[in-house]
């Protein structure tokens, strides 16, 4: 609503005209951020109650949906209004159509690892965004339990949650995996060392893909002990080095032709990617390719891709660590120069999330 009072306020009118939008539609923007988290939880129960699906399926009027669908005449008129106002749903002579928002609400499974990530991993903690950002900390971990990083919880939080945190993060690695075997084999490594292995699941496309490797896989013990369930069947041809990389006397494994980060140096702050660097550079022979794989938000093809990743940065400050975030090529090339190695050749485009793979070495 544009009144008297925020042309007082320093409305820039002149930018308004620049822009080619009208200060209506600018007003309209500013109120879609405004009641951002009332849209966002009503979506949710438009897909979670079935009224999407049962649209997808077939147009229908509000006591049709309600009587199918055993909900009050009452919840179904509110939501489908919303539904309306924020494009997830048509009206028309009475009856409600799902639009083209609507289906990939509910089929797209990028959107519902993002939904269910934002719902089951963020949501609650979000309320204390801008004290996570003035301390430093990530003050909506509390909602979870007393740890200092998600990472140390992750093995520990309720199933829903946990599920919703791994199926996210698989989501973008799952589909950049495959892609980036080839070129981390083009060199043949015999061992290679996967820091951030997870619950093993880069660990399992290497062992699968070449029958030679041997894979060294790093990271928390909880995490660890996932994947030494999901490796037994490779026997000693995966090792597990459990270590907490931050910890100033943990040293890295030595032996390795080839390091795969993986999404991992995002978790952690320019100075601490540094140290951990120096820490790789410290393990590796002269020929050690070291690879990075990270989804670099300056180097998104689509403005979609560039909005998710600056908000998974809001992530990292509220509920994983308080002090990372999803980097630019340039703030991870400099890290990489200050911690003493070269980047030697660059991967553009890699996977859905146009990942980038850094090829490095001393
Ligand atoms: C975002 S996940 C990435 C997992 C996997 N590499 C992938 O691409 O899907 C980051 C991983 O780094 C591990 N990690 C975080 N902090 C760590 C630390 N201080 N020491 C060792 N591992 C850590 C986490 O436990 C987690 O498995």
């Amino acid at each position: 609503m544009i009144t008297k009072n925020t042309a007082k306020h320093n409305l820039p009118f002149r930018r308004v005209r620049n822009e080619g939008r009208t200060v209506a539609d600018i007003a309209f923007d500013a109120q879609k951020i405004a009641f951002a988290p009332i849209s966002f939880q009503a979506a949710l129960a438009l897909r979670n109650l079935g009224i999407l699906e049962l649209l997808n399926a077939t147009s229908a009027d509000d006591k049709t949906i309600a009587k199918k669908l055993k909900l009050s005449l009452y919840a179904v008129q509110t939501l489908l209004e919303n539904g309306v106002a924020i494009g997830l749903v048509s009206l028309e002579n009475g009856k409600y159509t799902l639009t083209k928002t609507g289906w990939f609400l509910l089929c797209d499974p990028m959107t519902r690892a993002n939904m269910d990530f934002v719902n089951d991993v963020c949501y609650l903690g979000m309320h204390s965004l801008q004290a996570s950002l003035t301390k430093g900390k990530p003050t909506g971990l509390k909602v979870f339990g007393k740890w200092k990083t998600v990472y140390e919880g992750l093995s520990k939080l309720p199933a829903k949650n946990r599920k919703s945190w791994f199926a996210f993060d698989h989501f973008y690695s799952d589909i950049a995996f495959p892609e980036i075997l080839p070129l981390v084999f083009e060199l043949a490594p015999k061992r290679v060392m996967d820091i951030g292995a997870n619950t093993g699941k880069w660990a399992k496309k290497c062992l699968d893909y070449n029958k030679e490797v041997t894979l060294m896989l790093v990271d928390l013990p909880g995490q660890l002990n996932m994947a030494k369930k999901n490796l037994k069947k490779y026997g000693k041809r995966a090792e597990f080095y459990p270590k907490n990389v931050l910890d100033p006397k943990a040293q890295l494994p030595k032996g390795a032709d080839a390091v795969l980060m993986s999404q991992f140096l995002d978790c952690f702050s320019e100075a601490q990617i540094i140290s951990i660097l120096k820490k790789v550079k410290a393990a590796a022979h002269k020929d050690t390719r070291i690879y990075i794989l990270e989804p670099l938000w300056d180097r998104q093809e689509y403005q979609a891709a560039t909005f998710c990743l600056n908000h998974t940065s809001l992530y990292f400050t509220n509920i994983a660590n308080g002090n990372s975030k999803m980097y630019s090529y340039s703030q991870l090339e400099n890290c990489v120069k200050k911690a003493g190695l070269k980047v030697e050749k660059v991967f553009d485009q890699v996977g859905r999330f146009a990942y980038t793979l850094l090829r490095c070495k001393k």
